[in-house]
């Protein structure tokens, strides 16, 4: 299903001290995500990706194609416009992806400079109040009219995280900056959906690439993933790409193996490649 916004809900184990950590692993998963799934539908989101984009693009080539992508911290979809996508649908479990994408994609459509784009994401990063932080201005012109309706309802709520070392980690380069800047024209397309009910949202659409990266790692079952990219081969063009998972180097093997089983899993339409310069993996159909 895609949800309504439902404030008792998003606001249950958002504490004061901006402790989300319970929030996001256990007790709002437990009672919004009936897979029990670390994320949920108000977990905080994260402010910059992780990923090693730059790489993973050089092996994707999205110019001219479309995209379906994890919103995320918003980062990928970015990433696929710098690089020339041609259309680009993102998805979400948490609504507050698409607040820090809505954010981004309005400084850059705006054409603020660098400087302010990294001095504003780091405010809004630790506000609690995101429309009474110095940036609140920004925010308030860059979200839609329900999306500062919740804004208003998450007041004291910290609703944005940072990647776990602290940083703000996937910076674009100048040159993929002025490309953002250029190729953003308005906000991406959000669909607000668990991936396991993405496909009944997405209907008769196709892409040639689906980026769940970083997603799947946190579906236990090699037979659920199994099943999520089953049920994804139907939205795949021909010679169309699944990125499957980045792995970072400390957690490549526990993962590797999972994914080997699922390899195996969806042999009969696609081979499992893993491309060790950028550390991703991805399905590349027959
Ligand atoms: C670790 S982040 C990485 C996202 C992206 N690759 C990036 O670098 O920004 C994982 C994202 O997947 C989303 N997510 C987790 N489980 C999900 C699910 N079952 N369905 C849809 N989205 C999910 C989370 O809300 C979060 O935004």
């Amino acid at each position: 299903m895609q949800y309504d916004i439902n404030l008792n809900d998003a606001r249950i184990g958002y504490k004061p001290d901006g402790d989300f950590s319970r929030v996001l692993f256990v007790e709002k998963s437990r009672k919004l995500n009936p897979r029990g799934a670390a994320f949920s539908s108000y977990s905080p989101a994260y402010i910059s990706s992780n990923e090693q984009l730059q790489s993973i693009m050089q092996i994707l080539k999205p110019a001219g194609k479309n995209v379906l992508a994890v919103a995320g911290s918003g980062d990928a979809p970015l990433f696929f416009s710098a690089y020339g996508a041609q259309h680009i649908d993102t998805f979400d479990i948490s609504y507050n992806a698409r607040v820090v994408m809505d954010i981004k994609t309005y400084m850059l459509k705006n054409k603020f400079k660098f400087y302010d784009y990294v001095h504003i994401l780091r405010d809004v990063q630790t506000a609690s109040d995101l429309l009474d932080c110095a940036s609140g201005d920004v925010v308030m012109r860059a979200v839609t009219d329900g999306t500062l309706d919740y804004l208003r309802g998450m007041r004291g709520c910290k609703i944005f995280m940072h990647t776990s070392n602290g940083e703000i980690a996937c910076f674009p380069n100048a040159t993929e900056f002025a490309a953002m800047q250029q190729n953003v024209s308005g906000r991406y397309n959000f669909i607000w959906s668990d991936l396991f009910d993405l496909s009944g949202h997405i209907l008769n659409k196709k892409y040639d690439i689906i980026y769940l990266s970083n997603v799947l790692q946190y579906v236990n079952a090699a037979s659920d993933v199994t099943a999520v990219l089953n049920n994804m081969r139907a939205h795949l063009n021909a010679d169309g790409v699944i990125v499957v998972d980045s792995l970072l180097q400390s957690l490549a093997s526990a993962r590797h193996k999972k994914y080997k089983t699922v390899g195996d899993n969806v042999s009969s339409w696609a081979d499992l490649i893993y491309d060790k310069a950028a550390m991703t993996m991805f399905l590349k159909t027959r």
